[in-house]
């Protein structure tokens, strides 16, 4: 009998395509928002495959009640939407797809970083308003990058197409800080190992690429932040719970950073009120990272992958608890 497969939302077609043909019985939920937790139980319950995003919580909770499934392969490189632990309790592996968003995900961190530096969307916004008057000598003016340090916290993948970004067209000087070196960005982009304190004291733009977890959730707090320059400028790609909102906008009101671009927010969405929207150094983006078609098309392929791998061989392109795979 076929395997049967739910894709949790809407995504490329391709992923259903690869499935079907492969054999597999695929449900797609066709919904215009994600699932609500126990509407995700009671789909859950009749497939044996997941194919999930971001936006399920699959907590243990979830985990007691469909610790049936054989495999769940996650529609994002991220993961911190699912209790791994619980997962691999009840012997799922979990697949993720990464390598395939790393150029989307950077740009958008390049992106941000030179339109904080010229407070591109503010302006943007004040021609809107019928603001742009004449030509202003000493209104509006941005910083340069040339030649700046670029701070890398989370030096992996997409950290270092940022850093080749940065280097290529600034010459930035970089440094970073992670869990454990990186001897092939070190090799590769002279990047240089430091410790967090001196990430923060130290760079002109700080990137944070890292993944979350209970060591790196609200790690740049009003505390960090009070450690870097007042021209520096912060900028987000990973997840919204890395940062501390609340003593991000203090100190981008008080003049303790310059600037900050962020693709994700705590919570998102974003509340159309939040006054990161409205300051002229901040650029904010509704989590896009991923958001083009080669990326989406690729994260489809590479989650129907690691579905169809998984029952042929009993192994998976991408598995995020391998272990799990190996006591099968
Ligand atoms: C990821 O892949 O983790 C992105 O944030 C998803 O869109």
């Amino acid at each position: 009998m076929a395997k049967k497969v739910l894709i949790t939302r809407i995504i490329p077609s391709l992923a259903q395509e690869l499935l079907t043909k492969a054999g597999f019985e695929v449900a797609v939920w066709k919904g215009h928002t994600p699932m609500t937790p126990s509407q995700l139980i009671e789909q859950a319950r009749s497939v044996d495959a997941l194919l999930s995003l971001g936006s399920n919580k699959l907590d243990k909770h979830f985990f007691n009640e469909c610790g049936h499934l054989e495999v769940i392969a996650q529609y994002a490189v991220g993961f911190d939407n699912i209790d791994l632990n619980e997962a691999s309790k009840k012997g799922i592996p979990v697949g993720n797809t990464p390598y395939v968003l790393n150029e989307a995900t950077a740009d958008v961190a390049f992106g941000l970083m030179i339109a904080v530096s010229r407070k591109m969307f503010y302006l943007h916004k004040t021609i809107e308003r019928g603001e742009w008057i004449q030509f202003e000598p000493l209104k509006n003016l941005g910083i340069e990058l040339t030649g700046k340090t670029l701070g890398i916290f989370g030096l992996g993948r997409i950290g270092m197409v940022m850093a080749q970004r940065c280097r290529g067209a600034y010459n930035m000087d970089i440094i970073y800080h992670n869990r454990s070196r990186n001897p092939e960005a070190e090799k590769k982009l002279a990047c240089t190992y430091v410790t967090f304190d001196e990430l923060l004291q130290h760079s002109d733009v700080l990137s944070v690429h890292s993944v979350l977890s209970e060591e790196t959730r609200g790690i740049f707090n009003k505390s960090a932040f009070s450690k870097m320059k007042p021209s520096a400028i912060f900028i987000n790609t990973s997840r919204g719970g890395v940062h501390h909102e609340e003593d991000l906008i203090e100190a981008l009101n008080d003049g303790i950073i310059w600037g900050a671009g962020l693709d994700v927010t705590n919570p998102e969405p974003m509340d159309p009120n939040n006054p990161l929207l409205t300051m002229a150094n901040a650029a904010i983006l509704p989590h896009i990272g991923s958001g083009t078609v080669e990326a989406r098309n690729g994260m489809a392929r590479l989650a129907a992958d690691n579905i169809i791998e998984f029952y042929k061989s009993g192994t998976m392109p991408h598995c995020i608890n391998p272990s799990v795979l190996k006591k099968q």
